[in-house]
């Protein structure tokens, strides 16, 4: 290639993530070297130790509810989870990381940026929201497969995920039981193919010997573990 077209294709290049970059900041994730998925910041500090008020949560909910539905149940065709009664320590986690592009959400991203929601208000929005009764009226998988999904669960994820799919707040581990089946699914390629990229490595590595069907099988299984409050 001749060195005007090189420059050409790099400066093409460049514009682009320039663009993408407008739309949705982009933090360093688990394609970085060094990335450590649970690495304190001043912000999540901050947010974690504040006292959180459920009433202002849910006048900040109102921003939400168009996708996440009032009862917080999400809409399991649209990919969209539910949010309802999980921990609020992952719930602002996970905000904050959208919010810097460390998770992307190109589609979410605009409403919880700084300008759509005051960083004071993520505490309370998370304490309204694990305070709501979780539904079991969830889309859960095909069935097909379910002896074969809750042994890998039992093998693989409930050390971290908690063996009725509970979760641990404080480590930050979101609750699973009763989840949308099509969002586990969703998550959990993206997780090993790295396309989430908050996730905890070990996670990934686990994920990584998981073919399409043995993910199906795991979600379906998570989906039907009935809801824990
Ligand atoms: C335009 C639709 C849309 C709006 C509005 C929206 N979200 Fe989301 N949200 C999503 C989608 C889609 C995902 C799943 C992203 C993915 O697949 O990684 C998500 C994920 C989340 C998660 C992560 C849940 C988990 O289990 O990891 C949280 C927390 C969340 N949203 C909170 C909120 C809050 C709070 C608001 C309002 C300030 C909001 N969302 C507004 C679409 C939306
Ligand atoms: C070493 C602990 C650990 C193990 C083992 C683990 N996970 Fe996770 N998982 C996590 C953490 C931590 C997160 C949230 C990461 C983040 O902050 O983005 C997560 C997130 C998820 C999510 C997204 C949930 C949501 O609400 O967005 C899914 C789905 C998931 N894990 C599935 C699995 C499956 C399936 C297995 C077993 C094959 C597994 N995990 C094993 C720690 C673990």
């Amino acid at each position: 290639m001749k060195p005007t077209l090189i420059f050409l294709a790099l400066a093409g290049m460049a514009g682009l993530s320039v663009a993408a970059e407008t739309a949705q900041p982009h933090a360093a994730g688990i394609e970085s070297k060094g990335y450590l998925w649970n690495k304190p910041n001043k912000t999540l500090t901050r947010a974690l130790k504040q006292k959180a008020d459920p009433e202002k949560g849910k006048i900040a909910y109102e921003e939400c509810r168009g996708c996440h539905k009032a009862d917080a149940s999400g809409r399991p065709d649209a990919g969209y989870p539910q949010l309802a009664g999980q921990h609020t320590e992952v719930l602002i986690k996970q905000m904050l990381d959208t919010r810097s592009g460390r998770r992307d959400n190109p589609r979410m991203h605009p409403f919880i940026e700084a300008d759509a929601i005051p960083t004071k208000s993520i505490p309370d929005v998370a304490a309204y929201l694990h305070g709501l009764p979780v539904p079991d009226t969830n889309l859960k998988g095909a069935g097909k497969n379910l002896e074969h999904g809750k042994a890998l669960y039992d093998k693989d994820c409930g050390n971290c995920h908690g063996a009725a799919g509970e979760g641990n707040g404080k480590e930050f581990h979101p609750k699973v039981a009763s989840q949308h089946y099509p969002y586990l699914y969703r998550e959990s390629m993206d997780v090993r193919d790295g396309i989430r990229r908050n996730a905890d490595t070990k996670m990934v590595k686990i994920l990584k010997s998981y073919s399409d069907e043995d993910i199906a099988a795991v979600s379906d299984y998570m989906s039907r573990l009935p809801p824990v409050q």
